[in-house]
Parts: C-alpha cells; sequence; structure tokens
C-alpha cells in the first residue's frame, strides 16, 4: 500500500523594503540593521544584528560573538535569547528583527536563521507560552514577516518529546 503523501505549508509576507512596513515594524528591522555594528565577526566578516520588543514594551538586541575556536561562536539570536533570559526572565518576545551585513559579499535579501537558533527560539516559545514573530532581512531590499518561529522548524524535537 502506497503511503499517504502529507503537506508541510505555512503562510509568511513578503515586503520589498521596510518602506512597506508598520513605523514599529520598521523600527524594528533599522534597529536589527544597527546592531550589525556590535557583531564581533572577525572570522566570518558576516555581521548579524538582532532586535526585539517584549511584551512589557522594552527592547533587547543581540548580535553574533565568534571565537577564534570557532565552535565556541554565538549567533545573534541566541545571544539575544540568552539576554532576555538573564534581563527579563519570563517576558515574552512579540516580534524580533533579524539582519545581517556580509563584508565579504551581498545583503539585499531575508537572513534565514541557523537551524540551532530556530531551535532555541522554539524553546523561548514554549517557554512563556507565545510566539515569537520574526522580521527577516539584509541592510537593504525585501523583508520576511513570519507569524511564529517554528513554522521555520518543522517536525521539531520539543520537551514534550521527552514526556
Ligand atoms: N549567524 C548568526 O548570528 N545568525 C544566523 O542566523 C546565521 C549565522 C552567524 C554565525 C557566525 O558568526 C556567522 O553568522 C557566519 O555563520
Amino acid at each position: 500500500m502506497a503511503g499517504l503523501t502529507k503537506q508541510y505549508t505555512f503562510d509568511y509576507e513578503e515586503y520589498n523594503s521596510i518602506d512597506d512596513l508598520s513605523a514599529a515594524d520598521a523600527h524594528l528591522v533599522l534597529e536589527a540593521r544597527k546592531a550589525t555594528e556590535i557583531a564581533y565577526a572577525p572570522y566570518s566578516n558576516f555581521l548579524v544584528g538582532a532586535y526585539a520588543v517584549l511584551n512589557s514594551g522594552e527592547f533587547i538586541k543581540g548580535s553574533n560573538q565568534e571565537n577564534a575556536s570557532y565552535p565556541v561562536g554565538v549567533c545573534a539570536e541566541r545571544a539575544l535569547l540568552a539576554s532576555v533570559g538573564q534581563l527579563f526572565p519570563n517576558e515574552p518576545i512579540v516580534s524580533m528583527a533579524i539582519s545581517y551585513n556580509n563584508l565579504n559579499g551581498e545583503s539585499n535579501r531575508p537572513l534565514s536563521p541557523c537551524g540551532m537558533c530556530r531551535q532555541a527560539l522554539q524553546e523561548y516559545e514554549g517557554r512563556v507560552h507565545q510566539p515569537i514573530r520574526l522580521l527577516l532581512s539584509g541592510m537593504e531590499g525585501k523583508v520576511y514577516v513570519i507569524s511564529k518561529s517554528t513554522n521555520l522548524l518543522p517536525f521539531s524535537f520539543s520537551g514534550d518529546d521527552l514526556k
């Protein structure tokens, strides 16, 4: 007997530039782009910035922090999540903008968060029971808006699997 073919799909929004975003979203993206300036990425020259607004209305930023021992480096998204965990524990994140400045190439396509960060974003969503809306871009060009980070991680492993 043939197996059932199933589908995984999700909707996301595509904007041609930040000019088409609400003022609040454009602000988050601009600040994420600015946060690339505090990245420490002398090995990859790929500067990533993240900027989020919390339910409380507070803002928090993150950037990638590399290390001569490459695997020790941390991505901007996880640096930001670690800061939220310390400074505003259990405070839900409404939206997180993530941008990058690739000093070796172009920075005009939306960033695709790495798998490890998708897992970390999913954990935080589950921890506070609220989805994180993602605004993905480079330094210019299109912006993708994704309503929850778990859309980017189908068939994910979570704490529920450990029960
Ligand atoms: N990086 C991030 O900070 N976030 C991502 O989503 C993708 C990759 C960083 C890790 C490393 O410092 C550099 O970008 C190149 O991979």
